[in-house]
């Protein structure tokens, strides 16, 4: 009975999931601010053609030391606003919103979200050869064990070693990406992952792949670094090429192309934006996140 039940629902969720999205459709991606743009980078490369509505949370930033409910709540009431804008599927592309409300979120709503932990979780787990596996991120997503759970159901003999980088956020923030501060903070937070041999790193933080050369120079070319801004969109272009909701036709601009969305201050985040996304942000509009 509860079989049938279950048969049933999950049947009318993909009912619903395929009469409401087009091909056409854009794709919702948030973060909790400037960060998910290193994904929204990689969607764009590996799937041109698909039209993205963006939400960052800058009036509410850092979501890496919130606790779970209170990324969660942020989270659900982005999850509401993108929903106003017909997207046909959602990114979570912020690692601790990710770890916190993805799956809360996935029972929820009737179209695929995809966050960015599971896919950066299962390219370290192709990467590896002695099974020692590094990540950095968020205080907030090293205390959730997300990544430690997920390779532990895929790979059970890996070891993880996590390791917060709190400074990293704000040195990207502040432009400092290649920078004798940022190499020093680099040097501490790093060397016990390398002197703990790992053989891969997961860059658990949207914004860690903006320092990568730095990182790179104090963990040597031994260490294989995943990126996993770029393996979610690589999952996701597998994902609508699936469900048959792949966008054929190039996007245009203006009104026909991406849309930004901020909470706060949208200029600091146009500039920053324009400075690491090729594509020229016209205007970022300002939406009050509580509302939804
Ligand atoms: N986007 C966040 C993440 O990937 C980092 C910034 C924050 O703390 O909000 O975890």
């Amino acid at each position: 009975m509860v079989q049938q039940f279950m048969a049933l629902s999950q049947w009318s969720n993909s009912m619903k999931t395929e009469s409401a999205a087009q091909p056409g459709a854009p794709i919702g991606v948030f973060d909790s601010g400037v960060g998910g743009l290193t994904v929204v980078r990689e969607i764009m490369r590996q799937i041109p053609n698909e039209r993205i509505v963006y939400f960052g949370d800058t009036a509410r930033v850092p979501y890496g030391n919130k606790s779970r409910e209170t990324v969660t709540r942020y989270s659900r009431q982005i999850v509401h606003f993108l929903r106003t804008q017909n997207v046909k599927t959602i990114v979570i592309a912020c690692n601790t919103a990710s770890a916190y409300a993805l799956e809360e979120l996935e029972q929820e709503i009737d179209i695929p979200v995809i966050g960015v932990v599971k896919p950066g979780a299962k390219a370290a787990v192709e990467a590896t050869r002695n099974g020692k596996i590094g990540v950095i991120a968020t205080a907030g997503t090293i205390a959730s064990k997300i990544y430690s759970q997920y390779i532990e159901t895929i790979a059970p003999d890996a070891s993880v070693i996590g390791k917060a980088c709190p400074l990293f956020v704000p040195l990207v923030e502040e432009g400092l990406l290649q920078d004798p501060v940022t190499d020093e903070i680099a040097r501490r937070y790093l060397t016990e992952l390398k002197d703990r041999q790992i053989d891969s790193l997961i860059l658990g933080c949207t914004h860690y792949p903006l320092i990568r050369d730095t990182i790179e120079k104090v963990m040597g070319d031994e260490v294989t670094l995943v990126n996993p801004a770029y393996e979610t969109a690589r999952e996701l272009k597998e994902l609508l090429a699936e469900r048959s909701l792949l966008n054929e036709k190039p996007i245009g601009l203006g009104e026909d192309g991406h849309s930004f969305y901020v909470s706060d201050a949208a200029e600091k985040f146009q500039v920053f934006a324009n400075s690491i996304l090729k594509y020229g942000i016209l205007s970022a509009k300002i939406v009050n996140a509580e509302k939804y």
